[in-house]
C-alpha cells in the first residue's frame, strides 16, 4: 500500500507557540513541515520571512519547505535558500522569470517546486516541468487556511500524471488546502503523493491525524 507523505503546514499554528507546535508535530511524524510565505500582495494575508524561517530552522531537524506566495519571488529566493530549507515553491502566476527561478533553486542543491493556483491550468507549466521536482496544486482559495477543498481539482492531479507519464519525468504531486481523510483519500487515489494539511491536522491529535493521513 502507498503510504503518503504528510507535511503539516503551520498557517494556522498558534504563532504565541510555534516552536511548540512544530515540535509536537514533529514528534507525531511529520515528513516535513509547510511554511506559507504571504507579501500582502500576491495573497491579502501577510505571514513570515527569511529571519522566521532561520528560528524554525534552530528548533526542528524535519525538511522545511517554503511556499512563496509572493509577487516577484526572484527577488526572496535567494534568501530562503540560505536559510538553508529544503524545497521553495514559486507560483507561475508570480513571475515572468519561472525558468530561471526553478533553475536557482535547483543549482543550490534545493528541491525545486512549482505551485499552482485554482484557477490556472496544468498546460501552463508544460515548458517547466523538467525542472521541477514537485508540482503543488493549490486545492482551496489561496491566502488562508481552513477553506475548503474543490473537487475540481483532481481533474488537475490526473492531468499531470498524464504528463508525467507522456514526458518520461519523475516530479511529485503534492495537495495543498483543505485536506482532510475524505479529500486527502481522494487526491490519493487521483494519484497525489504528498499532502499538505493544516487545520485537520492541528485541530486534532496531530499524531493519530498524520498517521490517519499516512495510510489513508
Ligand atoms: C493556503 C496555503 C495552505 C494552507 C492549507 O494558501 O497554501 O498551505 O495553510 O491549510 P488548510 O489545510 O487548513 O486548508
Ligand atoms: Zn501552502
Amino acid at each position: 500500500m502507498k503510504i503518503m507523505l504528510i507535511s503539516p503546514s503551520i498557517l494556522n499554528a498558534d504563532y504565541l507557540n510555534l516552536e511548540r507546535d512544530i515540535k509536537q508535530l514533529e514528534i507525531a511524524g511529520a515528513d516535513s513541515i509547510h511554511v506559507d510565505i504571504m507579501d500582502g500582495k500576491f495573497v491579502k494575508n501577510i505571514t513570515w520571512g527569511p529571519p522566521t524561517v532561520a528560528a524554525m530552522k534552530q528548533i526542528t531537524s524535519l525538511p522545511i519547505d517554503v511556499h512563496l506566495m509572493v509577487c516577484e519571488p526572484e527577488l526572496n529566493i535567494e534568501d530562503y535558500i540560505r536559510q538553508d530549507v529544503s524545497s521553495i515553491f514559486i507560483h507561475p502566476e508570480s513571475t515572468i522569470f519561472l525558468r530561471k527561478n526553478l533553475l536557482a533553486i535547483k543549482e543550490a542543491g534545493l528541491k525545486s517546486g512549482v505551485a499552482l493556483k485554482l484557477e490556472t491550468p496544468t498546460d501552463q507549466i508544460i515548458y517547466c516541468l523538467e525542472l521541477v521536482d514537485v508540482v503543488l496544486l493549490l486545492s482551496c482559495d489561496e491566502g488562508f487556511g481552513g477553506g475548503s477543498f474543490q473537487n475540481f481539482v483532481i481533474d488537475k492531479v490526473s492531468a499531470l500524471k498524464t504528463m508525467r507519464t507522456q514526458y518520461g519525468l519523475n516530479y511529485k504531486i503534492m495537495m495543498d488546502g483543505g485536506i482532510n481523510l475524505e479529500t486527502g483519500k481522494l487526491s490519493k487515489n487521483a494519484g497525489a503523493d504528498i499532502l499538505v494539511a493544516g487545520s485537520y491536522i492541528l485541530n486534532a491529535d496531530k499524531k493519530i491525524a498524520i498517521e490517519n493521513l499516512k495510510n489513508l
